[in-house]
């Protein structure tokens, strides 16, 4: 299959920027001394999971229980599920991933939940491998840093089925702060929470071999926290408008550490005019959460704009450049992880051939 048999709307990868930006994140980690445990919830493909790790990670982060549960499935090890997991329906799916993946960790937050994941193992016979998840100022979860983490961890030990292995802080709102100083500024102090937290646990001498946490904003700046043992960067392999936009420590206004492997590819589908051209790729093509919109690759002089549910709309910006009927063209989404939930399968492309097509098995699992 070639890229134009494609049906479309249909997400494709750039296999070439895709897998060197795997193998860079991989170098760099292991530069630095740490691990890499990449963020699932960017892709939610199992190959690509699998490809991390043959590349050297340590394991896969993925953001909910259902993601474990394909993760698992797929044999893919080492799993992180980095929220919460609260509730008897939960936890009793939790026990089903153990039994494919009995090393899989969790994060909690609140003494209620250590105690029914506790109770929850004893009864199934297992012993499950914890984090305690630090607010470093995101505002989403996590026990606040310092004493209510000891607190937090000395619960946690008083479950003999549970098994305490350190701590995770996610600063999210750190990832996209723009220009390079600045997010490293602010990624730096946030993440001096966890930090110190860490050196209190150390004092204590509670378990702590892992301490997680990181995103692709702040991968050359995480580096830096001596304490941190391992990067959770997720959208590094494929790249959004987003994280493009966010500057580079060369102080360019782009972030080009990484490739922009992602695109969407739609077809030209209606010409009404000189100026203006319809494309079959709308509201359920990419995310809309972004205050900005798709970007035409390779097509400059034309304008995206939303018009409706299955369509799109490109205004000629530079005169002649309207493309006909038919035309294929592929853009850049906003924002990565939304947009890959909308698709069930990925074409990953070498040139303009598909090599493979993966199933984006999680897509839609958040359950
Ligand atoms: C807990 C957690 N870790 C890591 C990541 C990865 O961040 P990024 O995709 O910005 O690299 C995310 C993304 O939202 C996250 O929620």
């Amino acid at each position: 299959m070639t890229r134009d048999e494609i049906p479309t709307p249909a997400l494709l990868l750039d296999l070439d920027r895709f897998e060197r930006n795997i193998a860079k994140m991989a170098a760099h980690v292991k530069t630095a001394g740490k691990k890499l445990r990449p963020h699932s919830k960017t892709h939610k493909c199992p190959e690509i999971a699998h490809r991390q790790v043959a590349a050297g990670a340590a394991g896969i982060c993925v953001a909910k229980l259902a993601e474990a549960e394909v993760m698992a499935s797929a044999g893919v090890r080492n799993l992180l599920i980095t929220t919460e997991v609260v509730g008897p329906e939960k936890v009793g799916r939790l026990v089903g991933v153990l039994a494919r993946q009995p090393e899989t960790l969790v994060v909690v937050d609140h003494p209620d939940n250590v105690r029914e994941l506790g109770r929850a193992m004893e009864k199934a016979g297992l012993v499950l491998n914890v984090l305690v998840d630090i607010d470093v100022g995101g505002r989403r979860t996590g026990v606040q840093p310092g004493d209510p983490a000891v607190e937090l961890a000395r619960a946690v030990g008083r479950e003999p089925a549970l098994n305490l292995r350190g701590l995770q802080g996610y600063a999210g709102h750190c990832a996209h702060v723009m220009g390079f100083e600045e997010r490293r500024r602010t990624s730096r102090r946030w993440m001096g929470r966890l930090m110190k937290t860490r050196e209190l646990f150390e004092k204590q001498g509670l378990p702590m071999d892992i301490v997680t946490g990181g995103s692709t904003g702040t991968f050359n700046i995480d580096v830096e926290l001596d304490g941190l043992t391992e990067l959770q960067s997720g959208s590094y392999c494929v790249m959004d408008l987003d994280y493009r936009r966010i500057g580079g420590k060369d102080g360019g206004a782009d972030y080009g550490d990484f490739e922009m492997a992602l695109t969407v590819l739609a077809t030209v589908i209606s010409v009404p005019s000189a100026e203006m051209a319809m494309i079959d790729a709308g509201l359920k093509a990419f995310s809309t959460d972004k205050p900005f919109v798709p970007e035409a690759v390779e097509w400059p002089g034309v304008e995206y704009s939303w018009a409706g549910d299955e369509h799109g709309r490109l205004t000629v910006t530079e005169p002649g450049r309207r493309p006909p009927l038919g035309e294929r063209i592929e853009f850049f989404p906003p924002h990565c992880d939304p947009t890959i939930n909308l698709y069930d399968r990925i074409y990953a492309m070498r040139g303009d051939k598909v090599e493979a097509v993966w199933d984006i098995a999680a897509r839609g699992r958040s359950q």
